[in-house]
């Protein structure tokens, strides 16, 4: 590496802080994390990680000298000029993005020329508009603004820190911030956005209204296959190799899941909305994603008949492999419908069970596999871990009291469970 890396500060260790800090102290930067939350500092400075990713734990043991954890934000901004920020933005009971985590570290930023924010969280086209004003009337008018937005996903995120498929740097004026940041982000060499502040925040919303767009299509054309006989993952094998439209996030299944899309979409709708503009094509994204999710309890009811008294069992909790998180998990909604038409739930997930417990206390999360399959009337596929993906059917056959297996993200090897003599019924697959 050529010269000395530039230091930086990262504000807030949440998910996008901590994959930030560790993959710039990968790169060699010295990296001074802050967040308010002092027994999450304690554990980061015990060298524990506080959350669940592939890789994490090992790329901050690696960097470890070069990773400092503070609750004070004068130790960033006493050793580093650019000053990422990477606080949560939730949705508000209203679906807008609050803002009220971004607004504290806002207020207490310093007055000077020497240092940047730099923008990592995800806010509303206009949010650093209206920042660069607050400095401006709070005599922080020399404060540089730079929007960087994330587009890493969970259970790839380090790769995805590592290997971008862009880098986006927002700015409304020349100066050493942006450079510097173009600069920091040099060795990965990845295509570089650089534009002005509005369309950067724009892009990352822009990007992931799109992803769920393609999701929420491919669905309907599976629940369209479903009636006409076609099989989706045939159709999006010969839509996706067409070059304008490319083969990924073509998997149909029981909805998307996750925070980001979820708020995102939901944000990009309503910051349209307050602008005036009513954005009907995220309205229906929104709602086909909605009506998925509870599609398997209708196909469980096609084979079972009433669901009131049935054991149905439910394989993986977590919206994705590879984490535990469970916000917006199509899982919730499914073992809630069920429960409420009087089905006995059971649910298995490697690593999620004790997230999914902290939102759903009363689903009866079972530590192994083999009490999930037991005695059920039916189960479902909900989240593609490997080790689900592997199941040996023949030994589920035995285990089960039923036979209906749904794929809810057509990823198992349905003549392996068709041959176990189980009836397996897929996404718009036949
Ligand atoms: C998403 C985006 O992919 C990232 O680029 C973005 O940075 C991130 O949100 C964010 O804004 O922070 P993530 O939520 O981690 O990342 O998860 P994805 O891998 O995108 O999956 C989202 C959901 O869509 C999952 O429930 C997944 O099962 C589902 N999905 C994905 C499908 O149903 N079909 C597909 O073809 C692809």
């Amino acid at each position: 590496m050529n010269g000395p890396r530039e230091p930086i500060g990262v504000i807030g260790t949440g998910y996008v802080g901590l994959v930030t800090a560790a993959g710039f102290a990968e790169l060699g930067n010295e990296v001074y994390c802050v967040d308010i939350d002092e027994a999450k500092i304690e554990v980061l400075r015990s060298g524990e990680v506080p959350i669940y990713e592939l890789g994490l734990r090992e790329t901050i043991e690696r960097n470890r000298e070069r990773m400092h954890f503070s609750t004070s934000l004068a130790d960033a901004v006493a050793n580093a000029r650019l000053l990422f920020v990477c606080v949560g933005t939730p949705p508000t009971y209203a679906g807008d993005a609050d803002l009220s985590a971004v607004n504290a570290v806002v207020e207490a930023m310093p007055a000077d020329g020497e240092h940047a924010l730099v923008m990592k969280s995800t806010v509303p086209c206009g949010t650093g508009r209206s920042i660069q004003r607050v400095f401006a009337e709070q005599g922080k008018g020399r404060l540089a603004y730079v929007s960087c937005p994330e587009f890493l996903k969970e259970g790839s995120a380090l790769q995805d820190f590592l290997e971008p498929d862009r880098v986006v740097v927002g700015a409304d004026e020349e100066g050493w911030a942006p450079d510097a940041v173009c600069e920091l982000y040099s060795p990965l060499q990845a295509p570089l956005v650089r534009t002005d502040v509005a369309s950067a925040e724009m892009i990352k919303l822009a990007a992931n209204a799109f992803l769920a767009t393609k999701i929420s299509f491919i669905n309907e054309i599976a629940n369209v296959c479903e009636e006409t006989g076609a099989n989706v993952l045939e159709v999006a094998r010969g839509v996706g190799l067409d070059q304008r439209i490319g083969p990924k996030f073509l998997s149909a299944g029981i909805g998307y899941g996750g925070s980001c899309f979820t708020k995102d979409v939901s944000a990009l709708k309503l910051l349209a909305a307050n602008s005036g503009y009513h954005f009907q094509l995220l309205g229906s994204v929104i709602e086909v994603n909605e009506l998925q999710k509870r599609r398997v309890v209708a196909k469980l009811a096609r084979h079972l008949g009433e669901l009131a008294g049935k054991r149905i069992g439910l394989l993986g909790l977590a919206f994705k492999p590879n984490t535990d998180d469970m916000r917006g998990a199509s899982s919730l909604v499914l073992a809630a419908r069920l429960a409420a038409e009087g089905a006995t739930v059971r649910a298995y997930d490697p690593i999620a069970s004790e997230e999914a417990l902290k939102v759903m206390p009363e689903l009866d999360c079972v530590p192994r596999v083999q009490d999930v399959l037991r005695d059920a009337d039916a189960v479902v596929l909900v989240t593609e871990w490997p080790e689900l993906v592997a199941l040996d059917w023949a030994v589920a056959a035995e285990l089960m009291a039923g036979k209906v297996v749904i794929d809810g993200r057509n990823a198992l090897d349905s003549a392996a469970v068709r041959s176990a003599g189980l009836l397996y019924e897929g996404i718009g697959v036949a």
